[in-house]
């Protein structure tokens, strides 16, 4: 909580949030619940407004599902309200709670998690048109006259997307909407309080949070906020820790329950998954969806096919994530206790597993492993030694020796063999500083990377670097040759053969990086940086229109090839706000 008032309550909130849903970038979706509503035609990541100026005169309904993709997941390619003369009335407005059809005369809002109801507010008559899914010639469009007592109609959607369809009283109808407004408005109750320049984005964040809530059946329907309904629906390792940070300024239990999933999962050896989903978890290679591997091919990656499987897992940012999520609610957190041994083991698992050249630093055995999958430090042989990962261990293990102490462990060789491997750490990752290049240098197969990208920034962290080095960091981070673009930080110096504004790890701006690029210049003694890039990063986010997953760092914009509704986006977004309303 800030010292910041409060002075939109929850209904404004929702307002504020709703502004943003234009059922393309956002889509009208309900906590909990795998249906997305998007207007006709729009859905997918690539999907970007034609003329958002003109009215939407029909919706789409996808559902979310791990690694599919939406046109493989429709069940109405078009809903369409028809006036008695035949016209179609147009969406005029959106809210969390629903979507409005012919200014109010229509409207649609969830029955529960899998169920749409549409309805009529006015005496109507009004004809529903459903279109049956893409591809399905054989479904007739079936048309359902609203009127009288007759006056709703609900969509129940199966888990094989088919659709049970019955026609209801406009009672019914008003029960539903009432139910999902007040669950919405539950949820926006416990919206961050920031600054009142911030509170309206900070608002549509909150919703992404809300609205990426899936369950997963498979594990007692625990609640996993996914990085997107629309590409990512499953908890991915470093996601979760991100979107647990920003959960703990609203919501510390659901945040709580983001890091328990995340952890509940280890391999034998302490390894942590990659990503934990319905159908299972993704730790190795082998787990890999074919369209993974599929592109992975198309790249000429030698990753593709591994002779033996390779883990998969993501940056050891747990310590660093628990702290935080601990820090929301101060005193309560035997929770965090009983996560600490697995995260302990995990690191561990680093030194004993992925130090792949036994050199006593801990390599990347594969690039999704650092979180950075197309970055061009791995463009060469693996595995790859990277100043991102010497930093997150030097930090992790320092976390985890304050952590032993803080929690009371009776034998205080365990803090010390932290802070020792810490110490090591940082000594090994000095070592990757190229004098001559005034960068650290990541090495592919024990040779030297050519690409300058900003996993040579994230050394920071340590607050550690001997103060030429730190010199030549902040003066890279300022020159507009390197990461001085007019949005910033891209993920590539600007100078580099490699740098691409607008190629995913290749150039864009990724506002977790920003965020640890923030934490790295505080705890580097930089206050005023780091207040600084906070700020840019918050402005660089309602400039763009919104939580997207990159940015473009000349233009402000989303990268075209980018989601929207990203989580850790949203979350991160929140941290600062909330950082800059202390
Ligand atoms: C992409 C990102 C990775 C992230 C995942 C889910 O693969 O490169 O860092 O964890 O998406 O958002």
């Amino acid at each position: 909580m800030t010292g910041v008032a409060q002075t939109m309550d929850a209904a404004a909130l929702a307002r504020a949030a709703g502004a943003h849903l234009d059922l393309v970038r956002a889509p009208f979706t309900l906590p909990r619940s795998r249906l997305l509503v998007f207007a006709a035609g729009a859905g997918g990541r690539r999907a970007v407004p034609v003329d958002p100026a003109a009215p939407i005169e029909g919706v789409r309904v996808c559902t979310a599902e791990y690694e599919r993709r939406l046109d493989d997941c429709e069940v109405f390619r078009e809903i369409r309200v028809l006036d008695a003369a035949g016209a179609p009335l147009p969406v005029t407005d959106i809210q969390p709670q629903l979507i409005e059809f012919g200014g109010g005369a229509v409207t649609l809002s969830f029955a529960g998690p899998a169920a749409l109801s549409i309805g009529l507010r006015g005496d109507g008559p009004v004809l529903v048109e459903l279109h049956g899914p893409r591809g399905d010639a054989s479904a007739p469009v079936q048309r359902i006259p609203l009127t009288g007592a007759a006056a709703s109609v609900g969509l129940e959607i199966a888990p094989d997307r088919s659709a049970s369809i019955a026609v209801a009283d406009a009672k019914r109808h008003r029960e539903h909407a009432e139910t999902s407004e007040r669950l919405w408005l539950d949820w926006f109750a416990n919206t961050p309080r920031v600054r009142p320049d911030l509170q309206g984005m900070t608002a549509f964040c909150w919703w992404v949070l809300g609205a990426n809530i899936v369950e997963l059946p498979a594990l007692g329907n625990a609640r996993a906020v996914v990085p997107s309904k629309i590409g990512y629906v499953g908890l991915w390792q470093w996601d979760a820790y991100f979107i647990a940070v920003g959960l703990s300024h609203g919501d510390p239990e659901l945040a709580r329950e983001q890091l328990q999933l995340a952890f509940r999962f280890p391999s034998a050896d302490g390894q942590l998954p990659d990503v934990v989903h319905e159908e299972g978890i993704l730790a190795t290679s082998d787990d890999l969806p074919p369209a993974d591997r599929e592109t992975l091919r198309r790249a000429g990656s030698s990753i593709a096919d591994p002779g033996s499987p390779v883990p998969l897992t993501k940056p050891p940012l747990a310590a660093w994530a628990l702290r935080k999520v601990m820090n929301a609610t101060p005193g309560d957190d035997e929770w965090a206790r009983a996560l600490l041994p697995t995260i302990a083991r995990s690191q561990d698992w680093w030194f004993a597993v992925s130090d792949l050249d036994g050199d006593g630093m801990p390599e990347y055995g594969h690039p999704y492993s650092s979180g950075l999958d197309d970055s061009p430090i791995f463009d060469g042989p693996l595995p790859t030694t990277a100043p991102d990962l010497g930093a997150y261990l030097v930090l992790q293990d320092a976390e985890l020796a304050r952590l032993a102490e803080h929690f009371g462990v009776a034998d205080p060789s365990v803090a010390e063999t932290h802070r020792a491997r810490s110490a090591a750490t940082l000594a090994k990752l000095l070592e990757l500083w190229d004098e001559d290049a005034g960068f650290f240098r990541a090495r592919a197969a024990g040779e030297p990377v050519g690409s300058y990208a900003v996993v040579s920034l994230l050394p920071l962290l340590t607050g550690a670097m001997p103060d030429p080095v730190l010199d030549c960091m902040l003066a890279a981070l300022d020159d507009e040759q390197l990461f001085g673009t007019p949005w910033g930080v891209p993920t590539v110096a600007v100078d580099d053969p490699d740098f691409s504004p607008e190629r995913m790890w290749r150039g864009p701006v990724w506002i977790n990086i920003n965020t640890l690029l923030v934490e790295g210049l505080r705890a580097s003694g930089q206050p005023e940086r780091a207040r600084d890039l906070a700020e840019r990063t918050v402005a660089l986010v309602t400039h763009g229109g919104g939580p997207h997953e990159y940015f473009n760092p000349y233009t402000g914009e989303k990268a075209e090839t980018a989601t929207t509704a990203f989580g850790w986006s949203a979350a991160l977004f929140i941290e600062l706000a909330v950082q800059l309303s202390a």
